[in-house]
């Protein structure tokens, strides 16, 4: 198993909840000193942030796979957290509303979490949202890491509900 769309000179396993990664320790500093956030540009990289989301919700979180891919990726924007040549960490964006944004599946890979990836790619859709001139954001957050988006702004709204069989609330914030 991979972590990520593409990695070579593979060194080291990791196991967390039943999944290993396999990550070259070169290749695991280079990631946490120096991952951008981008726009997915390729088809390589859309392959990068789908196999990102395989690992966290299909495997780690047992979300379906129809329930995953939804059919709704072709009318969303992606983003990616990478090095040169491993992409960790993603997120989509929808747009419900021409005003509006939605995010979602914000993911990022279990050996590199809790090292500001995930808050770089928010920072990232938030500042692209920016530019294209949309004022409001909305997301449907996982209820133990609501955290995560009160740090970017985001606000509770309503009472949480269960999607695809995890609880969730709704987090909204002005742009
Ligand atoms: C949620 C997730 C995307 C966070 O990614 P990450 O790269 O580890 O997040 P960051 O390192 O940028 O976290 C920034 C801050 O957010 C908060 N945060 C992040 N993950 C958290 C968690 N699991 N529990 C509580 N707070 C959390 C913390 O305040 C953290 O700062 P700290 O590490 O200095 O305490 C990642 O844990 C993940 O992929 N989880 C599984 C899928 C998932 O739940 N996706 C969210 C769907 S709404």
């Amino acid at each position: 198993m991979r972590a990520g769309s593409r990695i070579s000179n593979i060194q080291l396993r990791y196991n967390h909840g039943g999944i290993t990664y396999e990550v070259s320790p070169v290749q695991w500093n280079v990631i946490v000193n120096d991952f951008t956030c981008k726009l997915v540009a390729s088809d390589t990289e859309l392959q990068g942030a789908f196999e990102v989301r395989r690992l966290v919700f299909v495997q780690e979180q047992g979300v379906t796979e129809a329930l995953e891919y939804d059919g709704l990726d072709d009318e969303a924007l992606h983003v990616i957290a990478r090095d040169e040549d491993i992409v960790v960490g993603t997120a989509r964006v929808r747009f419900p509303t021409r005003n509006q944004a939605k995010i979602e599946r914000m993911a990022v890979l279990e050996p590199f979490r809790r090292k500001g990836i995930a808050s770089a790619i928010l920072s990232f859709v938030k500042q692209e949202l920016r530019n294209r001139g949309i004022e409001h954001a909305v997301l449907h957050a996982q209820t133990t890491v609501t955290g995560l988006y009160k740090l970017h702004g985001f606000q509770e709204t309503g009472s949480p509900f269960r999607e695809d069989g995890i609880e969730h609330i709704e987090m909204w914030m002005d742009l």
